[in-house]
């Protein structure tokens, strides 16, 4: 039995699965299910949210010009985050797959992500690249909930856990269980900024779920639910996907 899983996690660390996107609003566990897809698949976690503060902690230029509207909880403009996100993608770790944590943000951000993947991914696919389609997964959580899970997010300076003060506390108060850091509350999950945020997704993030709908490429999936069972069902779409040669038409795909 040991043996099997060893098994199916070395075949699940080995093979493409192409671009993941995972689609919902602040707080609905993208982070949270990013991390358990680099575990079980053995790609990388491309987080906008996570380069940006990056940036900002290191004082770069786009740092300097990006920090003061995530402080407002709005978006950073489309043509910053283009070269950030290419210079990401292109990086070797992405040509089994990867999972987009965050972006696209905007409609105009998908299309840019649509017109990339065909010119530098699909164009110049080898053995060594991933040839799937990108698989768009929505996370779907009630409104009460996410501001529960907002207010309530501590993480770990040191290693990046992810903790919830309401839904997965840590052992000792405040100390992560891994290396005992104290953990730190993100300077946008203020209930102030958390509003400025929820607001630019219904108004301007909403709008990417529209786009892939209309290819018929959206999976939505309840993510009101414990992180366990939600990670199972997004493993089975992600499996499903490549079962089906990468192609969201001949799928299951919930469209809602
Ligand atoms: P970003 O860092 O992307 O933040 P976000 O989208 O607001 O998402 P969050 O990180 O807050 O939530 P999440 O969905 O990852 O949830 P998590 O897993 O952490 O962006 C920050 C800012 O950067 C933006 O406001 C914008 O300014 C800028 N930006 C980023 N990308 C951009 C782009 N493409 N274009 C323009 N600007 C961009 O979970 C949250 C909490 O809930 C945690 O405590 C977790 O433990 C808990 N939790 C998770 N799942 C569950 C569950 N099932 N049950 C109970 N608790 C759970």
């Amino acid at each position: 039995m040991a043996n099997e899983t060893a098994i199916s996690t070395a075949n699940d660390t080995a093979r493409n699965i192409g671009p993941v996107i995972l689609l919902g609003p602040p707080g609905a566990g993208k982070g949270t299910q990013s991390k358990q897809i680099v575990d079980r698949y053995g790609v990388p976690q491309i987080s906008t949210g996570d380069l940006l503060r990056d940036h900002v902690a290191r004082g770069t230029s786009l740092g300097l010009e990006a920090q003061a509207i995530m402080a407002r909880g709005e978006l950073v403009p489309d043509e910053l985050m283009y070269g950030i996100v290419a210079n990401r993608l292109r990086e070797a770790d992405c040509q089994r797959g990867f999972v987009l944590d965050g972006f696209p943000r905007t409609a105009a951000q998908a299309g840019w992500l649509d017109a990339f993947l065909e010119e530098e991914v699909f164009d110049k696919r080898s053995e060594h690249s991933a040839p799937c389609l990108p698989v768009v997964i929505q996370l779907l959580v009630d409104y009460t909930q996410l501001l529960l899970r907002l207010t309530g997010r501590r993480s770990c300076p040191t290693c990046g856990r992810l903790y919830n003060i309401h839904f997965q506390p840590p052992l000792v108060d405040e100390l992560c269980d891994v290396d005992g850091s104290k953990l730190v509350i993100r300077n946008d999950d203020r209930e102030d900024v958390i509003s400025g945020r929820l607001d630019a997704y219904e108004t301007q993030t909403r709008l990417v779920t529209d786009y892939y709908r209309a290819q018929r490429r959206l999976v939505a999936v309840n993510a009101d639910r414990p992180v366990d069972e939600i990670t199972a069902q997004i493993f089975g779409v992600i499996d499903r996907h490549r079962q089906n040669g990468c192609d969201p038409m001949n799928g299951e795909a919930r469209i809602k």
